[in-house]
Order: C-alpha cells, then structure tokens, then sequence
C-alpha cells in the first residue's frame, strides 16, 4: 500500500473499529447466521445479499460482488482516497495519526495545484459578482429567458464575464495573484504586446467542479453571435476534460439516493432539467464520451441513462459510446426525445412529467443499436443478414452479462429469422478484444470451480498453503485472475507473511482481486476435510491441464501426419505417451483417496 500511514497504525485503527458497528451507521444490518445482512448500498436490490462477517471482519455483496474490508467501505460509500478513509476512521477511534510526509516533488505538484485552484476560485467569485451587479444586467435578462432559476445560479455559481479586455485582470491584480498562475489555467491570455487580457469576455461563465465542489475550470457561453457560442478551458495542471463532467458536485448526493444518472451533452441541458427537479444529471460539454468519464461515473453508480441530442450526429456519437460501456461492464440506456430536441428544448416545451415519462420509456443502448442495425439493412437477403451478425456480434461479446447476452441473441435471432447457433458461431470465432471476455467460458467449467475452491481453502485455512505451493499448482491454474491470486498468496507467504482475508484486501492492488478475496472468504463454506480438499482440487486443476496439453499436442500430431514430417510426429507422440501416463498417476492418486 503506498500510503504514509505506517502499517501499526493501520492495525491500530483496525483494533479500534468494528465493521458490523461501521457499516450499521450507514446500512441496517440484521443478524444472519455467523454473519450480518442488509441491503447493498453499492447497487439497488430488494433482497438483502450484502454480507458482513464480524469474525473477518470483511464485507461482501453477493448481488453486485463489491467486498472489502473497513477502508474498503468507507472509500467505497464515502468516495475518499485510502488515506482519507483511514483518517476518518482514525479519528472516529481517537487515534493520532503521524503528520503526512510527502516528497518535496510532492509537494511542490500539490502546492501548485493548491494555487491554481486558489486562482480559479478567486475568478468564480468574480465573475459570480458580476453577475449580481450593474454589468452582469445582460447576463441575467439571458438567463432569465432561457428559464435559468436565482436557486440554479446559487447552486452552479453561475456568473458572468464583463465585456471588458481587463476585468478579471484588474481584479486579480488588486487581489495580488500571480498572474502567471491565471495564465497558466486560460483564464489570461498574452498578448501581441506582451501584456495580459482576459480570455472570458461578454459570456456566461460555469465554473466546472469536481466531485469535492473545487472548481477547476471554466465553461462560457457568449452573449452576442458574434463570438464562438460556447468556449471552455484547456486541460491544464488540474483540469482534464477527459475525465471530468460537469455538474458532478451538485449532481452527487442525488446520483447516490436515486442509483442512477443521466448523461446530457449541453450546460443549458443539464442546468434546465435541475430546473424542473431533474437532478441526478451531468454533462459532458459537447465533447465525445471518454473512458476515463465513464470510470468517473462508475464509481458512483452503474445506472446510466444518455439523453444526448437526437439528431443523426447525437445518436452517432451515442452509438459509437456503447463499446466504451461494455467494456466498463455497464449497460446504458438511452433517452429519445421527438422531434431532434435536446433536453433543454423538450423540458421547456413539455415540462417534467413528460420528460420522466419519456425517462421511463428510455431502452438500452443495446437493444436500440440492434434495432438501429437491423432497420438499415436487408435482412431477407444472406449479404444482408451477414452483414447485421457481423456489425452486432462484436458487441454482444463485449456484453459481460451471460444472460443478458442470451437474451440479446434470442432477440436477434428472432429479428432476422436466423437460428441463434449461427449467430454464436460468429461470436464466439470472433476474437475477444479482451482476455477478460474468454473467462465466461471457463468460469463454469470444473477446473474454474476447483480453482476457485483451492483458493478459498488457503485463504480461509493458511497452514495449507505450503501443500499448495509444493504441488506447483500456478503453472496449471486457468483462470487469471485466480492465478494472479494464487501467486499473490505464495509469495506473500514466502515472505512470511500471516495471511487472513483482511489482510489480502488491504495489500492486493487490484480490485477484482479484492472482491474475489471477500467473496470467497465470505461464502465460507463448510469444508469438512481440509487435506482431502485440497488433494483434489489440486488433482482436478493438474488434470484439466494436462487434457488441455493433449488436446494441443493431438493437433499437432495430425498437422505433422499431414505435412509427413514423421519425425516431428514421432516426438509428440512419444510426448503425449508421457503426459497420457501422468495423467493415469494422478488418476489413480484419486482413486486411493476415495478409499
Ligand atoms: P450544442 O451545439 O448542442 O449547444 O452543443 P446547445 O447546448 O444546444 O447550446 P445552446 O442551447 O444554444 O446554448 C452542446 C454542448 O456542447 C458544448 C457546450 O457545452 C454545449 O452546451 N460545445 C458546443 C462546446 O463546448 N463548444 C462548441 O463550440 C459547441
Ligand atoms: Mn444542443
């Protein structure tokens, strides 16, 4: 863990803190065997399948399979960092924490931030000012028209920029900022003769926030036609375009009630909804949809609801999003709205309840891009049909969800009167863009399940992982995430290390690892004999993988009788014998642990 809170204060606050007691005061728990449940806060459900253990002191949701342990908790429900979370907590148990020692590199990027954010700060106060006086009349009879509330201006910190070359310059000078800093965000620009003016002029100003309501940049929208309509900062030391949305500090508390968000393109978009009591609403500021702002949303919540605008260009780009989606494992939906309105324009003409039904009516992206396909194209016809499998199935193997996809292609294939094996085969000859795609069809499999109980046994039962480890087990294991596991463990217990869930969720880096971790330890299953288990899963995983061996090898048997080259084939033959005996061994060890 690379944080500066040393390892006995982490122990310490895990002394003071008990999880049952932690999660209680932000999700009813009720007693449930050795363990307690409630409703997961992290995804919605009407069953509770979110679990806490006491005695691991680890949490685990069987619904949406987010676990952890208390920092993993309160980063998850709270969104904070690990060294926030373990500040919080330390201070809940009255534990003083060591002051932070960060690098002087460190430092200095943090100390640089600071004032950059400091200047934008003071330039959304500015600008907010101008809009309350004499200047901002303009700027108000604006927003008054398009139906913009005092309550919205309070709320965004809207403001508005004087038509003035100097306004905020003159003010930042009274103040005493470093201009060089002013520059450095877009606020001033320098020019022909090397002197400063401002860069926001006769416009709208929106301070863009992030999630911890910092602003870290501006968006504007002029006032005349004779300027570009809409112009907003660069990426700079604390602004990246790619991985903000706007509206996301006022927006979150309610993404967080309401488990779901709607994604708009326009700044009048998103404040019109909040307006008529939409709220859940961010926006991504005409850019396209990036990777990076949908890992932003995700964290928030994974019900995700595009009302781009309609026309040919919006829904484009709203297609060409659903890859990124998948690939982050949400399923979005999106809004229609008649007519090529954007929200701003159909809110205001219908009103709330209109818009909500129409919210109601949204489908997933899907399901309209299958739709989309089919529509333009002939599906009477082979070139057609081929055509429509060829254009969809890349996206049905992106879709994580088993079911879901079924789903899909029982729909399709309905659709264009093609048997649904015909669309599999496409699916799944297609190579998966990612290796994650290709564990669906293992994880069903025997070796995946007596990986996966191999895995929960070491963790739940640490003196076998020697056995493990003699066994050399890593080489044969399939799945890889497991594997990745498997050799976190090993070599951790190689250096010594006790090994508990706890203790693997604090140290593992990557999520998923995580949540394997919590889940397996959490389902603690009654595992009668230890030894015994062990005995087979390892037999199991060796055999599956030396099935897979001969398969490989009986492929290359036939390709060398086929090219008669005899002496390669005399070689795997001579190979298959070996691994043919090995197999027989193990089969035979099995058979006497039987008796
Ligand atoms: P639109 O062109 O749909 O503008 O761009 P709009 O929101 O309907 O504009 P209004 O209603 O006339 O004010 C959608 C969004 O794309 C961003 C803005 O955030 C805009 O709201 N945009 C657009 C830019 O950042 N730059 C541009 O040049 C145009
Ligand atoms: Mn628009």
């Amino acid at each position: 863990m690379s944080t500066y809170i040393p390892d006995d204060k982490i122990a310490e606050i895990k002394e003071s803190c008990n999880i049952v007691h932690l999660i209680s005061e932000y999700v009813p728990l009720k007693k449930f065997g050795v363990n307690y449940r409630g409703l997961c806060p992290f995804h919605s459900e009407n069953e509770p399948s979110f679990t806490v253990s006491e005695s691991k002191q680890i949490f685990h949701c069987f619904g949406c399979n987010t676990g952890g342990n208390i920092f993993t908790f309160l980063m998850k429900f709270e969104h904070l960092s690990f060294p926030e979370a373990a500040q919080k907590l330390a201070r809940k148990g009255g534990i003083e924490l060591p002051q932070r020692e960060s690098s002087p590199a460190q430092k200095k990027l943090e100390g640089e931030k600071g004032k950059l954010l400091k200047i934008n700060e003071a330039a959304a106060s500015y600008y907010s000012n101008c809009l309350r006086t004499k200047m901002g009349e303009k700027a108000r009879a604006y927003l008054n028209k398009r139906n913009i509330s005092k309550e919205t201006i309070r709320e965004y910190g809207l403001g508005c920029a004087p038509p003035s070359w100097d306004g905020l310059l003159t003010f930042l000078k009274k103040q005493g900022a470093a201009l060089e800093l002013a520059q450095q965000v877009g606020l001033l620009k320098y020019g022909k003769k090397n002197t400063l003016y401002d860069c926001f002029r006769n416009r709208i100003i929106f301070p863009i926030s992030n999630y911890n309501k910092r602003v870290i940049g501006f968006s504007s929208r002029a006032l005349e036609e004779d300027s570009a309509k809409y112009i907003n900062s660069s990426d700079s030391l604390i602004y990246k375009k790619s991985s903000s949305l706007y509206g996301l500090n006022v927006a979150l508390p309610v993404i967080r009630t309401e488990d779901s968000v709607i994604l708009v393109e326009g700044n009048f978009d998103l404040l019109s909804l909040h307006h008529y009591g939409i709220k859940n609403v961010v926006a991504t500021l005409g850019t396209a949809l990036t990777d990076g702002q949908i890992k932003l949303l995700k964290r928030f919540t994974r019900n995700v609801t595009i009302a781009f605008d309609t026309d040919k260009a919006g829904i484009k780009a709203t297609l060409r999003s659903l890859s990124l989606f998948l690939e982050n494992e949400i399923s979005p939906k999106i809004l229609l709205l008649p007519d090529g309105l954007d929200p701003d324009s159909f809110i205001h003409r219908e009103k709330a309840d209109a818009f909500r039904k129409k919210l109601n009516q949204s489908v997933p992206l899907m399901e309209f891009f299958i739709d989309s396909v089919v529509n333009h194209n002939d599906s009477s016809t082979i070139s057609g049909s081929l055509k429509i499998i060829r254009e969809i199935a890349p996206r049905l193997s992106e879709l994580r969800d088993a079911t879901e996809r079924n789903l899909y292609i029982q729909k399709l294939s309905h659709m264009i009167q093609v048997t649904e094996p015909v669309i599999r085969t496409e699916l799944f000859t297609e190579k998966p863009k990612k290796p994650e795609a290709r564990e669906l069809l293992i994880k069903t499999s025997q070796q995946h399940k007596a990986e996966e109980l191999l895995l929960q046994v070491m963790i739940l039962h640490p003196e076998v992982i020697s056995q493990v480890k003699q066994a050399q087990v890593l080489h044969d294991c399939k799945e890889p995430h497991l594997k990745r596991l498997l050799l976190f463990i090993i070599e951790c217990f190689d250096g010594n290390q006790t090994i508990t869930p706890d203790w693997l969720i604090s140290h593992l880096e990557e999520e998923p690892l995580k949540n394997i971790v919590s889940e397996l330890s959490i389902k603690g299953s009654s595992i009668i004999d230890i030894p015994k288990t062990v005995q087979n899963c390892i037999q199991k995983i060796k055999t599956a993988s030396l099935k897979k061996e001969i398969q490989l090898l009986n492929t290359k048997i036939k390709e060398a009788e086929e090219g008669k080259d005899e002496n390669a084939m005399q070689q795997y033959l001579v190979d298959k014998q070996k691994l043919l005996e090995r197999k027989k061994e193990y089969a035979s060890d099995h058979h006497s642990i039987h008796l």
